[in-house]
């Protein structure tokens, strides 16, 4: 089987089980393909969008102090490793400060998009040329062996608060998986949106120029790009809403009418009622005790937090326990 053939079969399962259930639910991974990438980027530079302009000014002014902590009691160079890397913009800053102090790196950025990867790899060749990357294509859990076998003292990054968007069971499953590839003494760098008023919140996921909206309904296109979908995307409405008690924001597709949607490459017919929503993506927003309460028991313990003028973004440096 090949790689291509094996992605596609599950996106036709995470389709087909979510989508034919009673809570119709899809997972955010699905959202990244070439145009949810590309609207993503998008994303990131709205104005109401403060995380990505937010952990950029921290990694900014912080990134010395971050390759310091890395490298404290190191007897060999800091190798870098990325969960969820996308174009890896911000990582930039953080390379830069390592090669500072040992010269080179080997950086593996590990991402679902090859396009983004290649991009990447692109860019942060010709801005740091002594940096060797080494782009792995997949889920965070299938490059778990390749963190390992990096063999060296490792810095992973899991910044763009990416983590936000896992329940906290499935990212401390994540965290712990992390850690088993990684030598005590190690380094992790986790980016994430802090609490804050849902009056700030809400509009940062439903913006005034549409773009999250487009984002959210291309999962819709996608399906009818890949697996052979019937779906009027224009029938379906961007939901972005606060949820107190779960302490995320939530974002939904809601059906504007009574509809049947064929999926011909699963060989299905999906049924929605006015109203009904499918949940596309849930975002974690955190404070520092619940920070804490995601790495206990995962090996990690956190040992410095960098936050913004503002408080609204935290990146925190986590050190791997024996
Ligand atoms: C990738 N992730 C951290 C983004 C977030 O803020 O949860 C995804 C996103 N969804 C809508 N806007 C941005």
């Amino acid at each position: 089987m090949t790689h291509i053939q094996k992605h596609e079969s599950a996106i036709a399962y995470e389709v087909r089980k979510g989508l034919l259930c009673e809570q119709k639910c899809l997972p955010p991974w699905l959202f990244y393909d070439e145009e949810g990438s590309r609207l993503y980027e998008l994303i990131t530079e709205l104005p109401e969008y403060y995380p990505t302009r937010t952990e950029r000014g921290i990694l900014a002014r912080h990134a010395a102090d971050i390759a310091e902590r890395a490298a404290r009691g190191a007897e060999a160079d800091v190798h870098v490793v990325e969960l969820g890397a996308g174009t890896a913009t911000k990582t930039t800053l953080v390379l830069a400060a390592v090669v500072a102090r040992q010269g080179q790196c080997v950086y593996v950025p590990i991402d679902v998009s090859p396009t983004a990867l290649e991009e990447a790899k692109t860019r942060i060749t010709a801005e740091l040329p002594t940096v060797n990357v080494q782009p792995f294509v997949g889920k965070h859990e299938e490059a778990f062996d390749t963190i390992a076998s990096l063999g060296q003292r490792r810095l992973v990054l899991f910044i763009g608060s990416s983590i936000g968007n896992f329940p906290d069971d499935v990212a401390h499953a994540l965290l712990a998986g992390v850690r088993r590839g990684v030598l005590p003494g190690g380094g992790l760098l986790l980016g994430t949106d802090l609490r804050k008023s849902p009056a700030r919140l809400v509009p940062a996921y439903d913006d005034s120029r549409g773009v999250t909206a487009a984002f959210n309904k291309n999962v819709l296109a996608r399906i009818n790009r890949e697996l052979g979908g019937h779906f009027e995307v224009d029938t379906f409405r961007h939901v972005a809403l606060w949820n107190e008690p779960e302490s995320r924001i939530e974002m939904h597709l809601e059906s504007t009418v009574a509809q049947s949607v064929a999926i011909d490459g699963l060989g299905v017919d999906v049924h929605f009622r006015a109203g009904e929503r499918i949940h596309t993506e849930s975002s974690q927003k955190y404070d520092t005790k619940r920070i804490d309460a995601l790495l206990l028991g995962t090996g990690f313990v956190r040992e410095h937090t960098y936050t913004d003028d503002e408080g609204l973004f935290a990146v925190t440096f986590a050190r791997a326990v024996a």
